[in-house]
């Protein structure tokens, strides 16, 4: 009778690698401070997301976080401002990536960035995803009602359209 082991070789030997079936594990998924050198994919990636990014330097992405499995960029995240009320901006999910949680894992993490930073409370323009925060405990606030310090900012100022929904979060 033929058993799986009578297909070994005759040597015993374990069968050389070449002939083995290759089983490749799925790279983990890593968040990670961003670096300068990384500005070409950070853009390419909130190009295919469709948020605005003419205003993004790469000294910007020393306040981003980038998720990352294997080589593959698959989110990105960032922070702006300084002090106690700071803006979480360019949070994006490649679309192959998305409906996993992934989005909300990048928005976790640039929350608890701040937060180790000393700030109390997130400030956010979005056209796109207001439900999205919504469920995250961010609530509607007037445009106005943000510190000067954010509405200086080039994406409060004139890159995010007036229509944006602006949102605000207090932090823990
Ligand atoms: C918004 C975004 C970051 C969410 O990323 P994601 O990895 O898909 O999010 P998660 O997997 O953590 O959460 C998925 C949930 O959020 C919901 N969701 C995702 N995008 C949403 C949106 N634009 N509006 C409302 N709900 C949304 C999904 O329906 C899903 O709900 P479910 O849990 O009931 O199925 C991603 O859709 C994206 O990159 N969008 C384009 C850029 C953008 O709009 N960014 C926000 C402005 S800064």
């Amino acid at each position: 009778m033929s058993t799986p082991h009578s297909q070994a070789p005759k040597s015993g030997k374990p069968a050389p690698l070449a002939s083995r079936p290759v089983r490749r594990r799925a790279p983990t998924l890593e968040i990670r401070p961003a670096r300068r050198e990384d500005y070409p994919t950070v853009i390419a990636l909130l190009d295919a997301a469709h948020l605005p990014h003419c205003d993004l330097t790469p000294e910007h992405l020393d306040e981003f976080l980038l998720a990352e499995r294997g080589e593959r960029l698959e989110g990105v995240v960032g922070l702006e401002g300084q002090g106690e009320a700071r803006l979480l901006r360019s949070l994006a999910v490649a679309e192959r990536a998305q409906g996993a949680g992934l989005g909300h894992l990048l928005m976790e993490a640039a929350e608890a960035r701040a937060r180790a930073q000393g700030a109390s409370r997130l400030w956010l323009l979005t056209t796109t995803a207001e439900p999205f925060f919504a469920r995250a405990g961010y609530l509607r606030a007037e445009r106005d009602t943000a510190p000067k310090a954010l509405r200086l900012l080039t994406e409060f100022a004139s890159v995010c359209p007036s229509t944006a929904a602006c949102m605000t979060k207090m932090l823990d």
